[in-house]
């Protein structure tokens, strides 16, 4: 089986250089790996958290979209959506809201920090926190439970993030059991081996710093400013520079060879000017990336195209989300009784049946069905799912001790280890409660694989 991987892109700002080194060229490269299948997304439902400028909104999806198509994603093999064109990631979200303690998004470090901002300012815990935010987290698990992805490649700032998502997706598999648990549990994956682009002033290149290097935008033009004020000391040249301590050797490194990096380093250390080493910057960062721009130039003047492509995406990632979210809603309780959710539970569609199911009282049950669906036996309540999957098992692998014995007149028990576990509906007559009683052993055999 391929290994999925998955992440998702916020759908605010536009893409500068850092995020290219950092995400999407890694993503990208990733994603052609043949034992690889990539789900990559833009997460738009997380960018209406923090934006509320409809415009920019817009703009930066059909950005980013372009960015990634042109960067050379192959939409055909990557599953590339909008997380917005999958209605069933919020309806899992809210089947995860339901799971999740409150308690554990308080500790979430996002929220924390919104409020404690909010004390520092002396305003009130929650000021102007939605919840959104609050809720980002549950969110962010159903994107990655929806495919089962196994590793997601994030930032560390997004490590808890990853950590929650698994322990919402193992809290769903304990709730409700199934023989394989609906749910992967995913791994955060950060590259150790792709440094954080630094920005103009050698800090990490951000968005919030003021600092960035524009990838596409503004074009040519707009890339060799950005590189001419990239901060560097005042030696003259001539005089000899230590490469290591510049701002430009880290972004050089980024598009450059090990040979051309070698040969930039001495360069500097014998007296090449600022001006002239810049110019060599450029040129590589150009070499990568002007090809690429001529490919982003055309999609932005075609946004439909993009659309399309992004269409088709989803399109694609419904064929798994739409038949995994009705089991998902089977599962809970709210499914509709489809004649191809039925088949799928069981091998044969004929065949007596075991199912489980949560009581009134949020207990845990299970029923034994006749091939016709009738209910021939209801268990007692059991507090832990657990347990009713350990009974289940027995049912079906032919327990030694399993036996159904007549209780009083009209009803019947069925017994593992002398352990009442489920009793038949109270029957009309005698010969009924005979008739039900055989029907159960009967199921119970052919129950038996
Ligand atoms: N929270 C992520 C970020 O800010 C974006 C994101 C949303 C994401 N859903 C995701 C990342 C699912 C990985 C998987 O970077």
């Amino acid at each position: 089986m391929k290994t999925r991987v998955l992440t998702g892109i916020t759908t605010t700002g536009t893409p500068h250089l850092g995020n290219y080194v950092g995400a999407i060229r890694p993503a990208i490269r990733a994603s052609l790996d043949p034992n690889v299948q990539a789900f990559f997304f833009l997460a738009d439902f997380h960018a209406l958290i923090k934006c509320e400028d409809p415009e920019r909104l817009a703009r930066s999806r059909t950005e980013i979209a372009a960015t990634w198509l042109a960067a050379g994603l192959d939409p055909e093999k990557v599953f590339f959506y909008r997380q917005s064109d999958i209605l069933e990631i919020p309806e899992l979200s809210w089947f995860l809201t339901c799971v999740t303690a409150k308690g554990l998004m308080n500790r979430a470090h996002a929220y924390k920090a919104s409020v404690e901002a909010n004390v520092t300012k002396g305003l009130e815990e929650d000021d102007g926190i939605n919840m959104g935010l609050f809720s980002y987290p549950i969110l962010m698990a159903a994107d990655i439970l929806m495919f089962n992805a196994h590793k997601v490649p994030v930032g560390r700032d997004q490590i808890q993030h990853l950590e929650m998502a698994r322990d919402i997706g193992q809290r769903f598999n304990h709730l409700y059991p199934s023989e394989t648990p609906w749910f992967e549990l995913p791994e955060a994956v950060i590259d150790e081996s792709v440094a954080t682009l630094t920005g103009l002033d050698g800090r990490k290149m951000s968005k919030s710093y003021h600092n960035t290097i524009p990838l596409f935008e503004g074009g040519p033009k707009a890339l060799k400013s950005a590189v001419s004020k990239i901060v560097t000391d005042s030696r003259a040249p001539g005089e000899s520079k230590d490469a290591n301590q510049s701002n430009l050797l880290p972004i050089f490194q980024a598009f450059a060879s090990p040979a051309q990096t070698e040969i930039f380093i001495d360069e500097l250390s014998q007296g090449l000017g600022w001006g002239e080493a810049k110019q060599r910057l450029l040129t590589v960062i150009e070499q990568e990336v002007a090809p690429m721009r001529e490919s982003y130039d055309q999609l932005m003047a075609k946004p439909d195209d993009v659309e399309d492509i992004l269409r088709m995406g989803a399109k694609r990632a419904r064929e798994i989300a739409t038949p995994f979210m009705a089991k998902l809603r089977q599962a809970v309780g709210i499914g509709l009784v489809s004649t191809t959710a039925k088949k799928s539970k069981r091998k044969s569609p004929k065949g007596p049946r075991l199912v489980q199911f949560r009581d009134e009282e949020g207990q845990f049950r299970f029923k034994l069905l006749s091939t016709q669906g009738q209910t021939l036996c209801t268990s007692v309540a059991f507090k832990d799912p657990k347990q009713v999957g350990v009974i289940l098992r027995q049912l079906e692998a032919r327990h030694d001790d399993v036996s159904v014995k007549a209780e009083g007149e009209l009803t019947y028990v069925l017994l593992i280890d002398d352990q009442a576990v489920a009793y038949g509906p109270t029957a009309e007559s005698l010969s009924q409660r005979e008739s039900l009683l055989a029907d159960t052993a009967r199921s119970l055999e052919e129950l038996a694989v």
